[in-house]
C-alpha cells in the first residue's frame, strides 16, 4: 500500500513536470515580427487574388463551363484586390525567412512598380470586359492578366519558394 502511494506521488510529480513543459514551450514561441506579419498579409492577398483568378483562368481554358455572372463577380474582386498590393511590400518585409519576394523588389522599385501597374491596368480592363458578358472578350482579358502575373513572377519571385 505504502509502495503504491509512493508510485502515485511519483506519477503525479512526473505529470506536473510534463504540464510545466507544455506551458513553457507555448510561452517560448515568440510573437511574429513586424516583417513576418507583413509577409503573411502579402501572401494572403495573393492567395485571395489567385483564388478568384483561378476560376476565370479555368473558364478561359474551357476547363470550367463559362458563366457570365460568376466571371463578373470574380473579375470585380480581382480588380479590387490588385491595387491593394501597392501597400503590401513595405521594407521590413524584405528578406524575411518565409518570403518568396526577391530583394530586387526594393532595389529596382521603378521596374517593380511598372509591373504592378500593368497588373492593375489589366485587371481593370478584365472587369470592364466581364461587364459586357462577352465570353471571347473575357477570355482575351484573362490571358492578358495571366501574362502580367507570370511576367512579374519571373523577375521578382523566387522559384523554389511559394
Ligand atoms: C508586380 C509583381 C507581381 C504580380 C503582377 C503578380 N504577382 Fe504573384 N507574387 C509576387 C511576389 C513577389 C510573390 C511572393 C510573395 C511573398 O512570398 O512574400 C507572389 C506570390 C504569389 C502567390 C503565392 C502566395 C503565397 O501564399 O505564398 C500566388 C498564388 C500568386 N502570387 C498569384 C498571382 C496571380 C494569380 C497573379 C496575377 C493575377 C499575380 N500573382 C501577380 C509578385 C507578383
Amino acid at each position: 500500500m505504502k509502495q503504491s502511494l509512493r508510485m502515485l506521488a511519483l506519477l503525479m510529480a512526473a505529470l506536473g513536470v510534463a504540464a510545466l513543459f507544455v506551458v513553457h514551450s507555448s510561452q517560448a514561441k515568440s510573437p511574429p515580427t513586424k516583417g513576418e506579419m507583413e509577409v503573411d498579409y502579402r501572401q494572403s492577398l495573393y492567395t485571395v487574388l489567385s483564388g478568384n483568378f483561378g476560376p476565370l483562368g479555368a473558364m478561359a481554358e474551357g476547363k470550367m463551363p463559362f458563366n457570365a455572372v460568376e466571371a463578373r463577380t470574380r473579375a470585380q474582386r480581382v480588380a479590387f484586390l490588385a491595387p491593394m498590393l501597392k501597400e503590401a511590400f513595405p521594407a521590413d518585409s524584405d528578406g524575411v525567412a518565409h518570403t518568396a519576394a526577391k530583394h530586387e523588389i526594393w532595389t529596382e522599385p521603378d521596374e517593380f512598380a511598372k509591373k504592378l501597374q500593368t497588373l492593375i491596368d489589366r485587371t481593370t480592363a478584365l472587369a470592364a470586359a466581364a461587364d459586357t458578358g462577352d465570353a471571347d472578350k473575357i477570355k482575351d482579358a484573362v490571358q492578358d492578366t495571366a501574362k502580367a502575373c507570370k511576367d512579374c513572377h519571373k523577375k521578382f519571385r523566387e522559384k523554389d519558394k511559394d
